[in-house]
């Protein structure tokens, strides 16, 4: 049985002190919740004083990047030592908008999973197609590009702790949710591919989220899908009651 994971995603959203303050709230509203992972991402600056609120709880901490090199001259990076110091578990990689506007690549998301995999840490990789793609019926193919090229070289022994996120560009913060008929249709794919690259009982252990425009009105039936493990959260999970409502339902 896979554990369902829900991982807000703060994005550049929160000072510390909100941070910590939304941390807090989170702490105490999902403390008797066993049946999933929790993981917040906040940003950067905020890992290692929303850590301190999260203590021993249930909640575990996330960054929404890092780099792939040790340490060096990379002006404006964490490494995977870096984020773990502050006490990240998680991370997460190739976020649309890093792809988008960062210029982040299949590669270099690739070149992240296999270093955060090898420090410990547990990637959210993303993945999801653009408006475009889906009205000119590439969806599959890209999914199939990104899912394959953010996997290359992981062993099958790391490959189930990897976690894929399938995030429709055009669903991400705009109100609109893929229906749960359509986000289960490209979780099975997304499985079907991991099948492919490993085999059937690392596609069937690997945790696959959906993301975008989740809320507590459509994560119930989200959830529901056989292949829809949880999921990755923005707007949602910036205030302590719809984060954790999901949680509630999802746990
Ligand atoms: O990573 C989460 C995300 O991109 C979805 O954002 O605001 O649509 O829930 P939102």
């Amino acid at each position: 049985m896979r554990k369902p994971i829900v991982a807000g995603n703060w994005k550049m959203n929160k000072s510390l002190a909100e941070g910590r303050a939304l941390a807090a709230g989170i702490v105490e509203a999902v403390a008797s919740y066993k049946g999933c992972d929790i993981v917040v991402a906040p940003t950067a600056v905020s890992l290692a004083g929303v850590g301190e609120v999260l203590g021993d709880s249930n909640v575990r901490l996330a960054a929404q990047n890092m780099h792939w090199a040790e340490g060096g001259a990379y002006t404006g990076e964490l490494s995977a030592a870096m984020i773990k110091d502050v006490g990240c578990s998680w991370v997460i990689l190739g976020h649309s908008e890093r792809r988008q506007y960062f210029g982040e690549t299949d590669e270099g998301v690739n070149h992240k999973a296999l270093v955060a995999l090898k420090a410990g840490l547990t990637p959210i990789v993303c993945v999801g197609e653009t408006l475009e793609e889906r009205e000119s019926e590439r969806t599959l193919q890209k999914i199939e590009l990104q899912v394959r090229a953010a996997l290359a070289s992981i062993s099958a022994a790391d490959a189930s702790r990897v976690v894929i996120a399938y995030e429709p560009i055009w669903a991400i913060g705009t109100g609109k949710t893929a229906s749960s008929d359509q986000a289960q249709a490209i979780h099975l794919e997304i499985r079907k591919i991991v099948a492919e690259v490993f085999d059937a009982s690392v596609a069937d252990a690997m945790r696959v989220l959906y993301g975008g425009s989740v809320k507590p009105a459509n994560i119930a039936e989200l959830i529901a899908q056989p292949d829809v493990d949880g999921a990755l959260i923005g707007g949602a999970s910036l205030k302590v009651e719809s984060f954790s409502e999901i949680a509630k339902i999802v746990d």
